[in-house]
């Protein structure tokens, strides 16, 4: 099936996640592909407005393209936020309304949002006044007991007509009381047909879906019914899933191997030391990357070794590799 609009930049994204997409997650993602889109942790607005600016929003250029996701309720500091970041360069400012952790509520903002469809308008519109980069919403496909898909049909409504044009379905309910944030990800059942729906209902909308996606043969599948994938925890603890998306989705250039993009990380990781980086900031991310092959284990056990990362010395790279066997050996 042919979609109405033209291919989307987001047609594969990395999705954002609270401690883990900072900026040296994103730079060793973006050394595994050119092209896919990925997002910041969720920045509060209180944390821009009042707090440190550099820390939260400095990134480098190589990690670009770059969507800056915020949290927050009140228009005139999104819009002031959104202002801040697209002054640091970010391709998009998102609007989170899908996380549904106490703290968030607390906030009343995050998934408690959906329920106030006519406040994420108004949002929309002040942020989309603030900034000329594309503002979208990710949110859930309902809150608690409401099942119809008429819900989020009639919220993805009221935010398009302010403006909205991309929405990121992650496609299970958020249930906001007595499921933790984890179990939030887990227990709500998986919904794709609502996104597909959405796409259907809405064509001049850039749909992208969310949620329980693992390789790029489903993102493919996804691809025929909506405009974009985003992957979340398989693309952090696997992260060498997003080998082949440049090639494959977007007409770019075929597969680095694990041991290049490891070279490039090498090259990272000294710079960051040479700034004052603990090597173990990086690494972290990084655990992930001989997933499925034989020795990984050894590898990431020496790469999360806080003591032997304090010294800063690269040479840890090469004791790791030495538990590296050939892919004949047997998988961990
Ligand atoms: C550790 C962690 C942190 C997350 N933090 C955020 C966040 O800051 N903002 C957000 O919109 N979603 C957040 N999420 C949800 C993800 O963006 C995504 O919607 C969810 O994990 C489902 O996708 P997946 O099944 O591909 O992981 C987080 C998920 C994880 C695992």
């Amino acid at each position: 099936m042919s979609l109405p609009n033209p291919p989307s930049p987001r047609r594969l994204s990395v999705a954002p996640m609270m401690d883990w997409t900072d900026r040296h997650c994103r730079y060793f993602h973006r050394l595994i592909s050119r092209r896919t889109w990925l997002y910041t942790e969720m920045v509060t607005t209180g944390a821009l407005l009042f707090g440190d600016v550099a820390r939260h929003l400095a990134f480098t250029a190589e990690e670009a393209p770059v969507a800056l996701q915020l949290g927050g309720s009140e228009p005139d500091d999104l819009a002031r936020a959104a202002k801040l970041g697209e002054q640091w360069g970010y391709d998009e400012i998102n609007l989170n309304c899908g996380c549904p952790s106490e703290r968030v509520q607390r906030g009343a903002f995050g998934a408690c949002l959906m329920n106030e469809p006519a406040l994420v308008a108004d949002c929309v519109r002040a942020m989309r006044d603030a900034v000329s980069v594309p503002v979208t919403v990710k949110h859930r496909i309902g809150v608690d007991a409401m099942e119809d898909y008429a819900f989020v049909r009639d919220f993805v409504g009221t935010i398009a007509e302010a403006g909205c044009e991309v929405f990121i379905v992650h496609a299970r309910n958020a249930i906001l009381k007595g499921l933790s944030p984890k179990e939030n990800r887990e227990i709500p059942p998986l919904k794709y047909e609502y996104a597909y729906r959405l796409k259907r209902d809405f064509p001049a909308l850039e749909i992208i879906i969310n949620g329980g996606i693992k390789t790029l043969d489903e993102a493919q599948l996804h691809l025929e019914h909506v405009d974009g994938v985003m992957l979340g925890r398989e693309a952090y603890h696997n992260p060498f899933v997003l080998a082949d998306v440049d090639a494959r989705f977007y007409g770019g250039e075929a597969a680095k191997t694990r041991e290049e993009v490891e070279a490039a990380l090498i090259d990272y990781c000294a710079a960051e030391l040479a700034r004052g980086t603990f090597l173990g900031a990086v690494t972290r991310h990084a655990l992930g990357l001989y997933r499925g092959v034989a020795g990984a284990r050894g590898w990431r056990r020496v790469l999360s070794d806080n003591k032997r990362l304090a010294k800063g010395e690269l040479s840890i790279f090469d004791e790791a590799r030495s538990y590296l066997r050939e892919p004949s050996e047997i998988i961990d």
